[in-house]
């Protein structure tokens, strides 16, 4: 069982609440303008990019040596046409330069929050795939999700978070245009 702090609780922040409360953990939240206290091992930023960035610059000794857990799509919302992190990056790797001391996974990116509510995209099991350089991040993550009725994959090292981004970023640009649904997406089968 792993303590497990989410800021926000928006769409994702609840449904991947469930998701770990399903898989036995202890789920605590802070929502804006909540006190940085009481922070579990694995620390979910489920807000947009600007605030997880916020989070993150004003946050380092706190988040020492945490899991820190990105699962933001950097989007330009104005144009739907662009990631706001630089081509060769990723939001993932931005945030590991202002925590260099945090283990930094992308996960969660790629599984819109219906499928990670209903564990199914179309007839297939909801699979979280995440980057990180820690292996043991990678491991308590995979832990806590045992029993959470999603499917883990091991995407590789935080460089694969770019592809998770460029991943996730096609998938909603597909939504949006309503060639595929919020509840579907692109399915992992091992
Ligand atoms: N929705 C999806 O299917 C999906 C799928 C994959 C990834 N994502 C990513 O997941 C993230 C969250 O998306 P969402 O759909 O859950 O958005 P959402 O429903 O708008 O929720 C975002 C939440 O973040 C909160 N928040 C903002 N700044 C905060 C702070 N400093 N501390 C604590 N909470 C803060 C907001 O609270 P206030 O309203 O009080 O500001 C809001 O409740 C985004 O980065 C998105 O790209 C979403």
């Amino acid at each position: 069982m792993a303590a497990i702090t989410i800021f926000g609780k928006g769409n994702m922040g609840q449904a991947i609440g469930d998701v770990f409360k399903q898989g036995g953990n202890e789920v605590n939240y802070l929502v804006n303008g909540d006190p940085v206290k009481d922070l579990g091992d694995i620390v979910v930023l489920a807000v947009p990019y600007p605030a997880a960035i916020s989070i993150a610059k004003a946050n380092p000794t706190a988040l020492v040596g945490k899991i820190v857990v990105d699962i933001t799509n950097p989007l330009n919302f104005d144009t739907w046409d662009e990631l706001v992190v630089p081509a060769d990056s990723s939001a993932a790797e931005q945030i590991k330069q202002l925590l260099p001391d945090a283990k930094i996974v992308k996960a969660f990116n790629t599984t819109f929050a219906a499928t990670l509510q209903s564990r199914k995209v179309g007839g297939q099991q909801t699979t979280v795939m995440a980057a990180s350089d820690s292996s043991e991040a990678k491991a308590a993550l995979e832990a806590a999700l045992k029993d959470s009725g999603v499917a883990f994959v091991d995407a590789g090292t935080l460089k694969r978070a770019h592809e998770l981004e460029s991943f996730g970023f096609l998938q909603m640009t597909l939504a949006a245009k309503e060639k595929i649904g919020w509840d579907g997406g692109f399915a992992v089968e091992k």
